[in-house]
Formats: structure tokens, C-alpha cells, sequence
């Protein structure tokens, strides 16, 4: 079956971010594959160290990059680029993760632009050989278009997050759906 991982770059308990990859997470797995969202605000991933080796959960983080045929990689706009959150995941793992991954970018703002955040993902995710599908989500106002369905810790993380916008609901659900065509593309 088809692998689609969600990294979702927020540490906020009730980020936007993340239930933005759940809507395009559902729609990967509506179109028939196996989903696994990790979240960066749940896990043990200490500030990149070019001397050591493991460090935290990342033997596990990587591993579970480099098992997916694709990945959906949302980040907050954070000073008109992608948060410090997501560069460091971004240091951790290579091309042994990347190559043959489709990969789907998706970013949430505040007021301003995502343009320059999508573009950043973009050009940084070819460093790493992947495969980055044209159609790309940006969501100004996030926190007014995105509902969460509560922090992930509390009793309600269950009720479903939802994107009010329905243009945008489309566009990113139709993100989740292309990177598995594309990711068993790539799987040959
Ligand atoms: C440190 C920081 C920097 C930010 N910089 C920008 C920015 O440059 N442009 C923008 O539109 N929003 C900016 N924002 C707002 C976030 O992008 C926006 O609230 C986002 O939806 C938060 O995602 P989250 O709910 O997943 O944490 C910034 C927020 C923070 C905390």
C-alpha cells in the first residue's frame, strides 16, 4: 500500500498547520493510502548537531520519512519563510529520505504572503532529490479559515478539523490526492 507521511512544522498546541495536513492527510487516505502524521510539537528533536549522531527521536523521524512514497510538509509562515521548527527537521534528514518521495507543500500565514515560504520549501526540497508535485496550498488568515478541532493533547482533538474556506478546502484536499498519485508513480 501506498505510504503518505504529513510532517506538520508548528509547535503550537493548536496549530492551524497541522489540521490543515489532516484535511489533505484524510484525503490521502480516502484515495487509498496508509497515513502517518508526525507532528513536531510531539516530538523529542533536539537543534541539529553536525557532531553527533542520533539524537532524540530522530533514528525514528527519519525512518519514518524514508518509508513513505510521499509527504505532505506544512509550515507556518514565520518572517516570510518556514519556521525554525521545520529547518530543523529539514537538517536531519537528506536525500536518503527524499529521493523518489513525492512531496506536496502546504504553508498557513497570518495576514502576510506565503508566496516566498512555498518557494523556500520548494528550491530547499530539491537539495534533498524530492519530488515536489506542482499544485502547492497557501492559507493567509489561517487562524480564521482553519478550524482545529482543539489543542492535540485535549479530549477534543478527536472532532475533525475542518477548513471553512471551501475553495480552500478543495485545493487542499485535492494536495493529499495528488501526492498519492504521484507517489505511486514514483514507486513504479
Ligand atoms: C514568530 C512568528 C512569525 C510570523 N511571521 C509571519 C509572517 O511573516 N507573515 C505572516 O503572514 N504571518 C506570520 N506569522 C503568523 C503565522 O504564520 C500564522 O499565525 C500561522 O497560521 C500559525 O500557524 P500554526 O497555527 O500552525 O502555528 C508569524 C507568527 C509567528 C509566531
Amino acid at each position: 500500500m501506498t505510504r503518505i507521511a504529513a510532517v506538520s512544522g508548528s509547535r503550537s498546541a493548536d496549530s492551524t498547520t497541522r489540521a490543515a495536513l489532516r484535511v489533505a492527510l484524510d484525503a490521502a487516505a480516502d484515495a487509498g493510502a496508509e497515513t502517518d502524521l508526525i507532528d513536531l510539537a510531539a516530538v523529542d528533536l533536539p537543534l541539529y548537531h553536525p557532531d553527533e549522531g542520533a539524537q532524540g527521536d530522530s533514528e525514528a523521524l527519519k525512518r519514518r520519512v524514508r518509508e513513505a512514497d510521499g509527504v505532505l510538509v506544512g509550515t507556518p509562515v514565520y518572517r516570510g519563510s518556514y519556521s525554525s521548527t521545520f529547518k530543523n527537521f529539514h537538517d536531519f534528514c537528506g536525500s536518503d529520505e527524499y529521493e523518489h518521495t513525492a512531496v506536496g507543500l502546504l504553508a498557513t500565514a497570518g495576514g502576510g504572503s506565503y508566496g516566498g515560504t512555498l518557494e523556500h520549501l520548494r528550491s530547499t526540497f530539491r537539495n534533498v532529490h524530492a519530488w515536489t508535485v506542482p499544485h502547492e496550498v497557501g492559507i493567509q488568515g489561517a487562524s480564521s479559515k482553519v478550524e482545529t478541532g482543539g489543542p492535540a493533547d485535549a479530549a477534543a482533538s478527536d472532532s475533525a478539523p475542518r477548513i471553512t474556506d471551501d475553495d480552500l478546502r478543495r485545493r487542499t484536499e485535492r494536495l493529499g490526492r495528488i501526492v498519492v498519485e504521484h507517489a505511486e508513480r514514483l514507486r513504479g
